[in-house]
Formats: structure tokens, C-alpha cells, sequence
């Protein structure tokens, strides 16, 4: 009988070259700190966080512990109707950390369900407040809002939404804000604001009382790490405010540090009316999103519903589950006791130091950094995606683990890291980078 654990065969894998990956595997065994163990017993030094969830390094035991507990106290409890007490400990908790008046927190299990919560949030809040018209939502070009049919038709990425049909209708996309002025920009370009004016025409076409929200994230992560020109979020702030629509801030990869102050909202100093966060809000260890709502917001939804009767018809069966809120409030732990969030903000500039070398190697087209977020744009080989592939493969096969965006590489790495982990991290990336620059016959600038 063929052993399980000896087949690739079954497991259909997300995003990834199932085909290739089966032939060529790179499996992972063990985490600590940050490092991966391969398959061979190798150390591969962790890049980008896992996919942005682990700022506080792997295997964490603190987390462990509060998870094991937790299991053997209360396992389950239904979430509708039914409470326990860590879901409102952790959403007290967040509410603290959230700017301004974002002090309400709805539970979900992952960045996509967490940003399709907040599409229908904003839909029963115009409905509550007697403009149920409000239907239309307005995103970016370049947005990486998840998977779910809901944050599928926000998001901006071709390969994502062509084979789906045609999505939700009533969504349109502003431009991102990637120029080629702005190429090299260390942080947020000085020109560019004006890239929010879209919203304002989308108001113009659309009617500004058709539309319900305008979603982006602070800092397009999935789709390169864009970051925002100055003024722009403020810019957008305005126009929403003007015209009654809700912004939301997807900040599932840029929450928990990843910008260098708490929220992308705090670095940027815009306050939105919903806050969509997943990823590092259990370190990654158990699934868990949430969505962040200010008082307005909530108070419209709860205060207009009946008194006995519920009041949104939206959950999931495992929205705030007492295993993910162990893990949630054990990761919050970590980040206050460890300063977490001074740490990303105090290693940054040497990460972006080290990142903006890498500029000299001829096939780096662009480079982009803010906090600890850096991507790095490669000139495309015969087609698009074909080189970044092979980066990443390279990478790995040289102790590295990254990720890889058609051709854009991005590194986002732990908060726990010390300079040594990001110079591994560099020199890697250089020495893979110089090596296909040369296999293109192009040599480094002198
Ligand atoms: C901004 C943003 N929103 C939503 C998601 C979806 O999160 P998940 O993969 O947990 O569903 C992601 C994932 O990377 C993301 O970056």
C-alpha cells in the first residue's frame, strides 16, 4: 500500500505550481526563531515572515502554551448567541491598539473572510442608517483584497479574477499609485497625492449616495509593496468624509507592526471607519481575522436593531474561536512585553539600507520599502512571472525563503530579527540576484 507520507500526489496546493512543486518539492519540517528546517535538514532563513504572519518569530512557546491550554479548558463554543470570555478579552485588547475610535472588533478567520465581513458591514450600516442604495464599493488597481468572491471582485490582480466570471457588480477600481517618477523612492514619494481625485470622479459618475466604501490597503502588499504618496490617504479621507462613504483600510499584512508604528493608520496618520486584520494577530499560528469598526459604525448597526433581535446576519461558525483568541491574546502578550512594534520600527532603517543596495544589480528595475516591507521589481525574462519563479526557487534552494509576485520579490522579515539575520537575508538575495544578471549577460554598474 502506498504510504501517505510518501505521496505529493493528493494534496492539491493553493497558488502554487502543483505540477512543478510535485516534481521538484521544497518541504519545510521544523520553525524556530527565524529559521525553517528543509526536508534535508537545512536551514532556511525566513525572509518575508512566513507570508507576513510571523513577526514574532516561529515556534514561540508562550504561544504554544496558551494554545494547549486553552484547548484542554474550553475547546468549542458555538459563537452565535453563545460567548466565552477570551473573545472579549482579545477584543478589548484590540480596541486599545486600534487609533482612534475603532473599539469595536468582529471576529472571522482569515484576511479574506475578514475583508468580506467588512464589504457587509458597510452595506447594514447605510441600510441601518436608511440608505440602502448605498450598494456600490469603489477599490484599487493593484489590490490584493483575498479570495473570497467578495474581496475577489475589490481586487486588482488579472490573474486572480479571469477565470471567475464576472465578479460582484457594482465595483470599480481607481488607478494604484505606482509612477514611473517614483522609482527608487525610498518610503512615500513626494508627488502623487492626487491619485485620490480618482475616488472623487468615481463619485462624479456614480452618484456619491450609490456608494457604500472605498477599500485599500495602506500599503498594497501582495502586488509589490506600494507605498502611498504623501497626502494621498488623507486625500481620500476627505472625499469619503464628504460624501458619506465608509474608507476601510485593509491592513491585513500591514497591521501589527509591519509599517513601524502599530497601524499602517497610525504611520500614515488617516483614521478609517473599518480596519480589516488577520495575519500576525495569532503570529499566524492558529487562522484568525477580525475587522475593526468605529463607534458610528457600530453603534448604527447595534443601536438600530431590534431589541431582541439580532442585528447583522453575518458570522462564521468559528468567528472568534476560543483557541485562536488564546493564541490572539498570548501573540499581544509578546508584542508588549518585547516592545515588538519599536523593534520593526527601529530595524527598519537598516533593512531598507540593505534592501535599496541591491539597486546596483542590473536586472533590479525598481525598489520599493517602507517599515519592514521591501519590494524588489526584476526585468521580466521571456514572460512575465518565468524569472521570479526561478528566484524564488534559487533562494530556496540557497537557504532562503521569500516571496515571489509575478516578478517581484518581497521581503518582509520578523520583528525578533537582529542585523546578522537581515544581512543572511541580503546577501542571499544579492548573490542569487547577481548570479541571473549574469546568466542575462548583464554585468553590475562599476
Ligand atoms: C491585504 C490583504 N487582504 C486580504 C488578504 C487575504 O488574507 P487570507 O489569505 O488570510 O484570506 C491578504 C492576504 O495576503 C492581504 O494581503
Amino acid at each position: 500500500m502506498k504510504s501517505a507520507a510518501n505521496s505529493l500526489e493528493h494534496h492539491w496546493m493553493p497558488f502554487s505550481a502543483n505540477k512543478h512543486f510535485k516534481s521538484e518539492p521544497r518541504l519545510v519540517t521544523e520553525a524556530s526563531g527565524l529559521y525553517f528546517k528543509n526536508n534535508r535538514g537545512e536551514q532556511v532563513i525566513d525572509g518575508v515572515s512566513g507570508l507576513f504572519c510571523t513577526p514574532c518569530g516561529h515556534g514561540r512557546p508562550e504561544i504554544a502554551e496558551a494554545v494547549h491550554r486553552q484547548l484542554s479548558t474550553l475547546d468549542y463554543v458555538p459563537p452565535f448567541q453563545f460567548g466565552h470570555d477570551l473573545s472579549f478579552a482579545l477584543a478589548r485588547r484590540l480596541a486599545e491598539l486600534m487609533p482612534g475610535d475603532l473599539d469595536y472588533v468582529f471576529f472571522a478567520n482569515s484576511g479574506s473572510e475578514a475583508v468580506d465581513s467588512a464589504m457587509k458591514i458597510a452595506l447594514q450600516y447605510h441600510r441601518s442608517k436608511g440608505q440602502p442604495q448605498r450598494t456600490r464599493f469603489v477599490s484599487r488597481e493593484r489590490a490584493y483584497h483575498g479570495v473570497n468572491f467578495g474581496g475577489l471582485s475589490l481586487a486588482g490582480m488579472v490573474r486572480n479574477r479571469e477565470t471567475f466570471g464576472n465578479t460582484l457588480p457594482g465595483v470599480s477600481h481607481i488607478r494604484h499609485t505606482w509612477r514611473e517618477g517614483s522609482r527608487f523612492v525610498r518610503g512615500q514619494a513626494d508627488s502623487g497625492a492626487e491619485l485620490a481625485d480618482d475616488l472623487q470622479r468615481h463619485v462624479d459618475l456614480y452618484g456619491a449616495d450609490t456608494i457604500a466604501a472605498c477599500f485599500v490597503e495602506p500599503i498594497a502588499g501582495s502586488t509589490g509593496i506600494l507605498v502611498p504618496p504623501k497626502g494621498y490617504l488623507q486625500r481620500l479621507r476627505e472625499i469619503c468624509d464628504r460624501h458619506g462613504i465608509l474608507l476601510v483600510f485593509d491592513e491585513v499584512i500591514c497591521g501589527f507592526g509591519r509599517t513601524g508604528k502599530t497601524f499602517g493608520a497610525d504611520s500614515f496618520g488617516v483614521v478609517p471607519d473599518l480596519l480589516t486584520m488577520a495575519k500576525a494577530i495569532t503570529n499566524g499560528v492558529v487562522p484568525m481575522g477580525a475587522v475593526g469598526a468605529r463607534e458610528h459604525v457600530y453603534r448604527t448597526v447595534v443601536d438600530g436593531g431590534p431589541p431582541k433581535g439580532i442585528e447583522f446576519f453575518h458570522g462564521y461558525t468559528y468567528s472568534g474561536h476560543p483557541v485562536a483568541c488564546a493564541a490572539g491574546l498570548a501573540t499581544l502578550d509578546i508584542f508588549r512585553d518585547e516592545k515588538l512594534v519599536e523593534k520593526a520600527a527601529a530595524l527598519s532603517s537598516h533593512f531598507l539600507d540593505q534592501v535599496f543596495a541591491l539597486r546596483d544589480i542590473p536586472i533590479v528595475t525598481d525598489i520599493r520599502g517602507y517599515g519592514m516591507l521591501a519590494g524588489i521589481d526584476l526585468a521580466q525574462a521571456d514572460k512575465p512571472g518565468v524569472r521570479g519563479y526561478e528566484v524564488l526557487q534559487d533562494l530556496f534552494n540557497g537557504g532562503m525563503l521569500a516571496r515571489v509576485t509575478v516578478d517581484t520579490l518581497i521581503l518582509a522579515p520578523a520583528f525578533v530579527a537582529e542585523r546578522k539575520h537581515i544581512d543572511e537575508m541580503l546577501d542571499k538575495t544579492r548573490r542569487v540576484l547577481s548570479r541571473h544578471a549574469q546568466r542575462a549577460g548583464l554585468k553590475l554598474a562599476s
